[in-house]
């Protein structure tokens, strides 16, 4: 685990209506040794189990527990903590929370600040194993998964029911191991990172372009993993259907010709630069002012002239920024990767294999990553995570590099 991971970062504690609920005191404590800022909210149910002057004490704030109170709200409502968290944790989670989480419900106030929040959901769920195994409680694990929600647990045991079995709460020890690996470290705090995301497209007359398959969300998950590690982010992106992160400063461009400029306009004295951007490596030479009709003959020949690689063009320019590249592969994956890192003089690459459905407009991928002196497979995980995991990665070999 990252020692520093939880350094500083701003942690909603979500506790719901279990015996294990007791545990959230520790957990609290635990959160806090490694430095994160704990505010904790509680459903009702919750404090029938565990008072909130308990966690009110341990994690040196009131506890958040109405939706519809008007002290609470005018201290920290919904909306504030919603935006305050870096992370929202819910331990323990009940079925009833998995369930009313999955279907949306915004009736209490931790639901509400659920839903209303962009930050990462981890939850710890808890509960007999019965309710743990029944369907519907699957069902709606497998769709907030889907949505990115990152699920710690259950551990196997003894129960609080009798019985033995799946789903009892992890220990807090276990729980805050789980969070920090997930969690990107703040230290890019102070530092300027520019991305390139999406592709590019390159207009052949007023209506048809040359584009490609790519949608922009690993990019995205990118620039929110740098901000989410405190760095002031630029984010240079091709015509994508993604909303702009919070805390992210975003430049539209189309052709690879402005995503060029927009970079070398960019890039002076940033300090990471990473490149996920498909970039079109051609384009039409010539641009044709009105539609090309269809005619009589059977064929038509476009000419094509090669674009400017960007991430090369960072690559060459003195008081270069640390370069991080992509490549997207149908076969041969480590080897082209290789190449392009010294091709390139790139000082990372992340390698990916794309078609049949794998890599490009998809939520989940793998990657290789590739350096200098080492590689590492980042496993199979929702494309937010693995920026994290991404992020996490660059930001060890940057800290290396700038201190050898
Ligand atoms: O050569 P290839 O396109 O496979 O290389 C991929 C890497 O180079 C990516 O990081 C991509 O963003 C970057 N690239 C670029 N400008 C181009 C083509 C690719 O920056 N014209």
């Amino acid at each position: 685990m990252s020692e520093q991971a939880l350094h500083n970062k701003k942690i909603v504690l979500g506790v719901t209506g279990s015996i294990a609920a007791y545990k959230s005191a520790d957990l609290v404590r635990r959160l806090r040794e490694k430095g994160a800022d704990v505010r904790v909210v509680m459903t009702k149910a919750a404090c029938e189990f565990i008072t909130p002057l308990t966690l009110q004490t341990l994690s040196g704030h009131p506890v958040a527990i109405e939706l519809l109170d008007a002290d609470q709200e005018a201290a920290m409502g919904h909306i504030k903590l919603a935006r305050w968290a870096d992370w929202i944790l819910i331990a323990p989670a009940t079925a009833d929370t998995l369930a009313r989480l999955a279907s949306g419900r915004a009736d209490d106030l931790l639901t509400a600040l659920c839903s209303a929040s962009e930050s990462p959901l981890a939850i710890a769920p808890a509960m007999n194993n019965k309710m743990w195994q029944n369907e519907a409680t699957q069902n709606n694990i497998r769709h907030l998964r889907s949505q990115s929600a990152q699920i710690l647990g259950p551990a196997s045991g003894d129960q609080a029911c009798g019985e033995q079995g799946e789903g009892r709460l992890l220990e807090p020890n276990d729980i805050v191991e789980a969070l920090a690996r997930l969690v990107v470290p703040a230290q890019l705090q102070g530092k300027h990172v520019v991305i390139t995301a999406g592709p590019t497209y390159e207009p052949i007359d007023p209506v048809r372009f040359i584009g490609n398959r790519s949608s922009g969300k690993m990019g995205f998950a990118m620039a929110v993993a740098a901000a989410e590690a405190g760095a002031d982010v630029t984010l240079i992106s091709g015509p994508v259907n993604l909303p702009t992160p919070t805390r992210v400063s975003r430049i539209d461009i189309e052709t690879a010709q402005q995503m060029h400029d927009e970079v070398m306009a960019h890039v002076q004295g940033c300090d990471l630069f990473i490149a996920c951007a498909a970039v079109a490596d051609f384009r039409p030479q010539q641009f044709e002012r009105n539609k090309i009709k269809k005619t009589k003959q059977e064929q038509l020949q476009l000419i094509l002239t090669p674009t400017l690689d960007i991430v090369s063009a960072v690559t060459d320019g003195d008081k270069r920024p640390f370069v991080v590249g992509f490549a997207a592969e149908t076969n041969a994956v480590e080897a082209y990767a290789k190449d392009k890192l010294k091709r390139k003089k790139l000082d990372m690459i992340a390698a990916n294999q794309v078609g049949d459905g794998v890599g490009f407009a998809v939520n989940e991928n793998e990657l290789q990553v590739f350096w200098e002196a080492g590689s590492r497979i980042l496993p199979m995980a929702p494309k937010k995570q693995l920026a994290r995991d991404l992020m996490t990665l660059i930001i060890e070999q940057y800290n290396a590099k700038n201190t050898t």
